[in-house]
């Protein structure tokens, strides 16, 4: 009977996430963020792209972290070009490039962060965003040997972050903001099959948005362990049920479920609503550091560590508060990304 009122549980949390709320101006006014730097993941589209262009006319210098993309997206030049136009109709002579990553590529993440690293600018925001649907039964496999889904939507950001936190250490208030989802809520916690092996359980979507949920948690305890790192704040963002290119991936592969396109056009939100979910978190005092705690911040500051449904923070998964499986989940990671060989726990521990 319990697992039946907390499967109900969970699936009102999921649900919660559609919540269509028009935010304006008022309720996510943004931030002066000259002279900040800013890269973001995934942002020649969608939310990603929204939020480039809100950090784009508050003055920020970005770094649009894109792939080549396929034909049909819009072009990450395009879309530098589209921000650098919105930056100087504020008066902003803020730098904007974009640089290739390739998140289904383990090396070009480790050579993107090599160029942000010699670069030796400081990072203010990372926001790890970018994210694909297709689904496991498709088995399509990295060449690093990890499917597709577990690799883009959270083991490359595992990756990118860890990399790119002595640059993030040296800001005075850093944040990292990751794209989670509302469907964290229905993932099911299966580390046998944490790469979508045969016999997982639940779908590798909702799974690795569970992860990673867990992922934001587990590392903002390590941040609060360590002087070095106590300062930077991590949360996780739900954007929103927003009509983006994400569900062509689900209809592509005729996995749309049934009402979809209704949903998409009478209940989804736009992307540039999903995109002020990103930049909230990014910029708002209220999810900015919490000073008791990280030594920075103002008073009101809830510092990291949470899920955060558009703009108002939830509830996360309950694995998400759970030390042991948290840690489980940290060990796991070690093993299939040798974080510590690579000299990546260094301060965060194993
Ligand atoms: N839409 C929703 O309702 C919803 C709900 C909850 C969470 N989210 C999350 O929000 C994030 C953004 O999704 P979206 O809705 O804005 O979808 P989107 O418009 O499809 O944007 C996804 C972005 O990720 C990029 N990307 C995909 N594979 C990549 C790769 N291998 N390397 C580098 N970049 C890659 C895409 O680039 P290309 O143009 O090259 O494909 C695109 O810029 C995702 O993490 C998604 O899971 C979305």
């Amino acid at each position: 009977m319990a697992s039946i009122f907390s499967r109900l549980y969970d699936l009102l949390q999921a649900a919660r996430g559609a919540n269509s709320t028009f935010l304006t101006d008022q309720v996510v006014p943004g931030a002066n963020l000259s002279g900040k730097w800013i890269i973001i993941t995934g942002s020649n589209n969608g939310v990603g792209f929204e939020a480039a262009k809100s950090f784009a006319s508050w003055g920020a210098n970005l770094i649009l972290a894109c792939r080549e993309p396929p034909a049909w997206e819009l072009h990450p030049t395009a879309a530098v070009n589209e921000c650098k136009d919105i930056a100087a109709a504020q008066g902003h002579s803020s730098t904007i490039e974009w640089w290739q990553i390739d998140m289904a590529d383990l090396s070009s993440v480790e050579t993107f962060c090599q160029r942000w690293l010699q670069s030796d600018r400081v990072l203010d925001i990372l926001c790890n965003n970018a994210g694909i649907a297709e689904s496991t039964r498709q088995t399509r496999i990295t060449k690093d040997g990890f499917q597709l889904v577990h690799q883009v939507n959270f083991l490359s950001h595992v990756l990118l972050t860890l990399r790119l936190l002595p640059s993030l250490a040296r800001s005075a208030e850093p944040r990292v903001i990751c794209t989670t989802s509302c469907y964290h809520h229905l993932g099911v916690f299966d580390l046998d099959h944490f790469n979508g092996e045969p016999g997982m359980k639940g779908i590798d979507y909702q799974n690795n948005k569970l992860y990673f949920q867990m992922w934001v948690a587990e590392l903002q305890s390590r941040f609060l362990k360590n002087p070095e790192y106590l300062h930077i704040t991590i949360n996780g963002v739900h954007p929103g049920f927003v009509a983006s290119g994400i569900w062509d991936d689900l209809a592509n592969a005729g996995k749309a479920p049934g009402g979809l396109g209704f949903l998409l056009r009478y209940v989804a939100i736009t992307t540039q609503q999903g995109g002020l979910a990103i930049t909230n978190a990014a910029t708002s005092l209220e999810f900015g550091p919490d000073p008791k705690k990280q030594g920075v911040g103002v008073e009101n500051g809830r510092g990291g560590g949470k899920y955060i449904n558009r703009i108002w923070e939830g509830p996360a998964r309950s694995y998400c508060n759970d030390p042991e499986a948290r840690s489980r989940l940290w060990i796991k990671l070690d093993e299939e990304l040798g974080l510590q060989e690579k000299g990546l726990l260094t301060g965060l521990g194993l």
